[in-house]
């Protein structure tokens, strides 16, 4: 046995939990199974990819700084090469992005630039880690970055129902009353009201509204997450975003640039404006208090990657609406190829069934037996196909009977593939499962 100079056990408990493990753990597997069709990937569509316009979008926001803001060459050279405004440099420009397509008027200073919305999570989930009695409840199934930032901080995390609805609003208020019941403080909870990741489903107008009224009345904070609001199917409305129909302050509005613009340049942010009174007597937007995390956690965002998100805003006059009508084509095609290969493929009201979602990149399957991760490697060594067991996205150790597909990063003929080589798995793991009870829970 090799040497060893630290047990795990001696490290932070989060760093041995499997929530922490499960980015890592897909990551392996799609890259020990190169060919397999990857319906697993949320990552968004490489076709529109083009490293030219890097150059282009840096040479827009320079010339924005110098020509709109009035900076001397030296103060723009400064502005893009030295360490910088902790906040950000893009606040105005993401301000008037939210203005634009989602009606939603902020206060640039209640806006921080993070390292991706993975870091946002992170600072507000640190934030509001005050104690030990403080949880986090969050809508289930949820995302597996929620959870693993939530363990960073020692945050344990209480599942409320989601179901078809996007969440069970009996559910939440019993969650809360029992929470506090139990002498804990239930300090938000987290939501994806748009196509959320992995269920797919949103949320209608009137049960965003419903959702508010109970926050209100509960004295509890939301934590809206949208990465995919402006990608709805072809025929579906975008709906106004929790945080443009908040009045109260109740929302905590996470943003990512990941699938609107690109996710190399890891480049996100948190809308925080709610009032937060100082030991000093002064009172400031909570976006103050989560930039002096971020001061010791990233310093400041790359001011070269908010720079590239800055100019790829200017260039479409701050609408990523805009910006993604192409985007936005290619994910709607997608679903639909999607949905429909699974209708052409498993027959209407049998065993496997399936959500149709009003947009996004995801679909769940439930099938007639658990999905685990010893499934999905025989899944790619046999059949040449990944997915991602819904199991890792609830609780650890839940078995589940479905798995999530994603239409980000494919094309239709892959798509086709996939679900080829899929229902050759799902025929052959239902005939072994043929007069066995199934325990396991179904999702969503
Ligand atoms: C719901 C959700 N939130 C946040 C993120 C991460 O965003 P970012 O790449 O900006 O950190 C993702 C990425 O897949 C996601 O699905």
């Amino acid at each position: 046995m090799e040497p060893v100079d630290l047990a795990v056990t001696a490290l932070h408990a989060s760093v041995d939990d499997p929530a922490l493990n499960s980015m890592n753990f897909l990551n392996e597997v799609a890259q020990h199974y190169p060919d397999a069709v990857s319906l697993a990937a949320g990552r968004p569509y490489e076709e529109f990819f083009d490293s030219a316009v890097l150059h282009e979008h840096l040479d827009a926001f320079r010339r924005h700084l110098a020509d709109d803001l009035g900076l001397s060459p030296a103060q723009v050279d400064r502005t893009l090469l030295q360490y910088g405004r902790t906040k950000g440099i893009v606040h105005h420009l993401i301000a008037r992005n939210l203005a634009v397509d989602e009606q939603l008027t902020v206060d640039p200073e209640a806006i921080v630039v993070t390292v991706g919305c993975q870091e946002a999570m992170f600072l507000v989930l640190r934030a509001l880690r005050a104690g030990p009695r403080d949880v986090l409840l969050a809508v289930a199934p949820t995302y597996v970055g929620l959870t693993g930032a939530a363990r960073l901080v020692d945050l344990p995390v209480r599942p409320v129902t989601g179901g078809p609805d996007g969440i069970d609003l009996a559910d939440l208020r019993d969650q809360v009353h029992r929470t506090r019941a139990e002498g804990l403080r239930p300090r938000a909870c987290y939501v994806m009201p748009d196509f959320a990741n992995p269920s797919g489903v949103r949320m209608d107008l009137a049960q965003r509204r419903r959702l508010l009224d109970l926050a209100a009345e509960e004295d509890l904070l939301l934590i809206e997450d949208n990465p995919y609001g402006l990608f709805p199917a072809a025929d579906a409305e975008r709906l106004p975003t929790l945080k443009a129909l908040d009045t109260r302050r109740r929302v905590v509005y996470l943003g990512s640039f990941a699938k609107t613009v690109l996710p190399g340049a890891r480049v996100g942010y948190v809308v925080a404006d709610q009032r937060v009174a100082g030991s000093d007597g002064t009172v400031g937007p909570l976006a103050d208090q989560l930039a002096k995390i971020k001061s010791m956690v990233t310093v400041n965002t790359s001011p070269i990657s908010q720079a590239v998100i800055g100019g790829a805003l200017l260039a479409h006059d701050c609408s990523l609406v805009a910006a993604n009508v192409r985007e936005r084509a290619a994910y709607a095609r997608n679903l639909r190829h999607l949905v429909d290969g699974l209708a052409r493929r498993f027959p209407a009201g049998g065993p496997v069934r399936w959500n149709v979602p009003a947009g996004g990149f995801f679909v769940v399957v439930t099938v007639p037996f658990a999905v685990d991760d010893a499934l999905l490697h025989r899944s790619a060594r046999g059949y040449g196909v990944l997915w991602t067991p819904m199991a890792h996205f609830y609780d650890a150790g839940t078995p589940v009977n479905a798995l999530r597909l994603s239409v980000s990063a494919v094309t239709p003929e892959q798509i086709d593939l996939g679900l080829d080589r899929l229902a050759a798995l799902i025929t052959e793991e239902s005939a072994g499962t043929v007069g066995t009870a199934v325990s396991a829970r179904t999702a969503p």
